[in-house]
């Protein structure tokens, strides 16, 4: 990047995705040896037995040096022209929270398309208004399901409380949605929330004009495992206990407990939240930030 060569850079130039690595073409003899943090990522991406492959952003040529890119910059000339600037990725701790919707399956068979689209759009639209409400971000929509992100531009603990917030006002707009639809579902429309928090890569993703902004990460794919496990523990939310802590929320060992998420090798804490409103109260924080 100093020398005006983009590359492609995930993790910003610490040594820790290995995107920026290129292949010397001609005599490696002068070039230094990679430093520990450099061998044990090459290492890793099964590239230590070939010496010409290394870290772009690690190593310290003291010769002028030909190389190609191993993985092409993430930019793409469609996109330069329009002028759309690529974030390539940055490591930060944001909450993941999974919400979805239950028995849009069945619902799709009891009406028409154009019904159930209608339907799964309002509840769409009731939780997303209710994460933006307390400060996060709706990222992606997949069918009847819904990726909010807390924490994108807030510290972790705000990032936590923001979240937390948002649960109870997810319910009460769903409760309000519930009462709009009442004289038209068969039953109330029913939801699993599951929340995660941890250092995910938030960055762009996709293909030339297709491309979307999410987070990527083991602690992503948990919060969906904790939605899925809702279905099982018959509880409106599953919440990482550890987002409880940093939120402030009072200890409460009734709905705490140790669970085993798939994949996993170890059990997590996690506390239970039958009923989504019941969370309402837990918090007085009202998802401000004030400008620091
Ligand atoms: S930029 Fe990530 S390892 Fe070099």
């Amino acid at each position: 990047m100093r020398n005006h060569v983009p590359h492609a850079s995930v993790c910003g130039g610490k040594a820790r995705c290995s995107t920026c690595r290129i292949r010397i073409v001609g005599d490696l003899a002068d070039l230094p040896a990679p430093s520990r943090r450099e061998q044990f990522v090459l290492d890793r991406v099964g590239a230590s037995g070939d010496p010409a492959v290394r870290l772009a952003c690690q190593l310290r040529p003291q010769k002028d040096l030909s190389f190609f890119l191993v993985f092409p910059p993430h930019m793409d000339a469609a996109l330069m022209r329009q002028s759309v600037r690529i974030r390539v990725g940055e490591e930060r701790y944001v909450v993941s929270m999974f919400v979805d919707m239950r028995r849009s399956t069945a619902l799709a068979e009891e009406r028409l398309p154009f019904d159930t689209m209608f339907i799964i759009n309002r509840f769409v639209a009731a939780v997303s208004s209710a994460v933006e409400d307390a400060g996060g971000r709706p990222n992606q929509f997949v069918g009847d399901g819904i990726l909010a992100l807390f924490g994108l531009d807030a510290s972790p603990s705000i990032a936590c409380s923001q979240a937390i917030n948002s649960i109870g006002k997810i319910a009460a707009n769903v409760a309000q949605l519930n009462r709009d639809l009442a004289g038209d579902l068969r039953e109330p429309i029913q939801y699993g929330i599951g929340l995660n928090g941890g250092n995910v890569i938030i960055g762009d993703i996709g293909y030339r004009e297709h491309i979307v902004f999410t987070a990527l990460g083991d602690p992503v794919n948990v919060a969906a495992r904790l939605q899925d496990m809702t279905k099982d523990l018959g509880c409106d939310a599953l919440i990482a206990e550890e987002i409880c802590r940093t939120a402030g929320l009072a200890p409460d060992a009734s709905s705490t407990r140790e669970i085993s998420i798939r994949g996993r090798d170890r059990p997590i804490m996690v506390r239970l939240a039958e009923r989504a409103n019941l969370i309402a109260a837990a918090t007085a924080f009202d998802g401000t930030v004030v400008p620091g």
